[in-house]
C-alpha cells in the first residue's frame, strides 16, 4: 500500500525575537509532526513589511527565526524549511485572492484591528490584506493541516472561505479544506505583566515576554518579575478564574514540562507564588537554555542558514510552479 502523507505549512514573521509564545504555541507543535506529515515551515517576510521594517534588521531577523526554528528541532532533511519572499508564487497568487475575497470579510479580520489600532487611515493596505497573502501561503501547496496558535483561528476560517469561494466561482474541486492544528497547554500564551494580552513580539515591554535569544539569567529574572496576585495557588484551575496572570503562568509550567494544567495546579496547592516561580524559572531555563545556546551557534554560520533558505525555496517552488500553473489556467490566464 502506498502511504499517503498529509501535508502540513505553517509560517513565523521574521519581525521581532521569537518568544515563548511562537514556541509553546506553535514551532514545538511542528516537530512532531515532521515524522508523520509532509512539512512546510516559511519565514513570512513578505508578512513583515505589512509594518515598517528595517532592511537591515529584516535580513537578520530572517536568518533569526530560521537559526530558531532549527534549534527548536526543525530538521532541514526532513522538512522544508524557506523563506517566503524567495518563492515569488506565493505574492502571485495572494493577488489571485485579493480579488477572491471579500471586503466585508477583511472588515472583521480582529488583528487588523488589534494591529491598526485608532488610526487605521495610516496603516498599510498590505496590512489590511495579509490574510489574503496567508491564505496563499497554505493553499499554493494544497496544505491541508496548519499548525498554529490560538490566534490564528480566524485567518484560517478565511482561508477556508477564500478555498470554497475560488472553488464555487470557477466550479472546480481544486483547494482542499484547511484545518487548523491547535493543540497543548500553550497555544495562548500570555504577555507576563497582563495576562489578557497576548505575549508578543513586538510589545514594547521587554519584560512581558521571554525570548528564545534571551539567556538564564534574564529568563529566571523575568518569570520572578511576572505579575501575579497576593492569593495562595488554589486546588484546581475553577479557583484561578478571573486570576489571568496566574493561570497564564501554570498554562507556561503546563506547557514546558508536557503536563496538564489541573496536574501543576494541584502539585502547588494552597502555596504562594515564591516556590512556584522559582521551580517555573528553572524548568524554562532546563527546556530553553539548549535551544538558545543552538541558536547562538547557527546564528555564526549566516553561509549555513542562507544555504538551507535557498535549498528549502527551490523544494518549495517545485511543489509550488506546477499549483500555481494550474490555478491560472482555471482563472483564464492565456499562457502562449
Ligand atoms: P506569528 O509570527 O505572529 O506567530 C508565529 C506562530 O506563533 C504563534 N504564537 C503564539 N502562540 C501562543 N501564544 C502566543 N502568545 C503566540 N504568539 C504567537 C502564532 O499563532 C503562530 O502560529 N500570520 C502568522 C504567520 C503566517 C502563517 C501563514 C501561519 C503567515 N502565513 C500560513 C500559518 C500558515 C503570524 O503572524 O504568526
Amino acid at each position: 500500500m502506498t502511504s499517503f502523507k498529509q501535508r502540513v505549512f505553517s509560517g513565523v514573521q521574521p519581525s521581532g525575537n521569537l518568544t515563548l509564545g511562537n514556541y509553546l504555541g506553535a514551532i514545538r507543535n511542528w516537530v512532531g509532526l515532521q515524522d508523520t506529515h509532509e512539512t512546510i515551515f516559511c519565514v513570512v517576510d513578505l508578512h513583515a513589511i505589512t509594518t515598517w521594517q528595517d532592511p537591515n534588521t529584516l535580513r537578520d531577523a530572517t536568518r533569526e527565526v530560521a537559526a530558531g526554528m532549527i534549534a527548536c528541532g526543525i530538521d532541514p532533511k526532513k522538512s522544508i524549511l524557506f523563506n517566503q519572499s524567495q518563492v515569488s508564487a506565493h505574492a502571485e497568487l495572494a493577488w489571485i485572492f485579493n480579488c477572491v475575497a471579500r471586503m466585508g470579510w477583511l472588515n472583521r479580520m480582529t488583528q487588523f484591528k488589534e494591529k491598526a489600532g485608532k488610526n487605521s487611515e495610516r496603516a498599510s493596505v498590505g496590512l489590511y490584506v495579509y490574510p489574503d497573502l496567508m491564505a496563499a501561503d497554505i493553499l499554493l501547496y494544497k496544505a491541508t493541516h496548519v499548525p498554529v496558535g490560538a490566534d490564528q483561528k480566524q485567518h484560517l476560517e478565511l482561508t477556508r472561505d477564500i478555498a470554497q469561494k475560488f472553488n464555487n466561482d470557477y466550479k472546480v474541486d481544486f483547494f482542499p479544506s484547511v484545518e487548523p492544528l491547535i493543540f497543548g497547554e500553550g497555544t495562548r500564551v500570555m504577555s507576563l505583566r497582563d495576562g489578557n494580552a497576548k505575549m508578543s513580539k513586538s510589545d514594547p515591554s521587554e519584560n512581558s515576554r521571554i525570548n528564545l535569544t534571551d539567556d538564564r539569567d534574564v529568563i529566571a529574572k523575568k518569570i520572578r518579575k511576572a505579575r501575579t496576585d497576593s492569593e495562595p495557588l488554589p486546588e484546581t484551575l475553577e479557583g484561578l478564574e478571573g486570576r489571568a496572570e496566574a493561570r497564564n503562568l501554570m498554562n507556561i509550567f503546563a506547557a514546558l514540562s508536557d503536563q496538564t494544567a489541573a496536574t501543576i495546579c494541584q502539585q502547588y496547592a494552597g502555596q504562594g507564588f515564591a516556590e512556584f516561580k522559582s521551580d517555573l524559572a528553572d524548568l524554562s531555563v532546563e527546556v530553553l537554555g539548549p535551544i538558545t545556546d543552538e541558536m547562538r551557534r547557527l546564528m555564526g554560520d549566516k553561509a549555513y542558514l542562507d544555504s538551507v533558505l535557498r535549498e528549502g525555496a527551490s523544494k518549495a517552488d517545485a511543489i509550488a510552479r506546477p499549483i500555481l500553473k494550474e490555478i491560472y489556467d482555471i482563472v483564464g490566464f492565456l499562457r502562449p
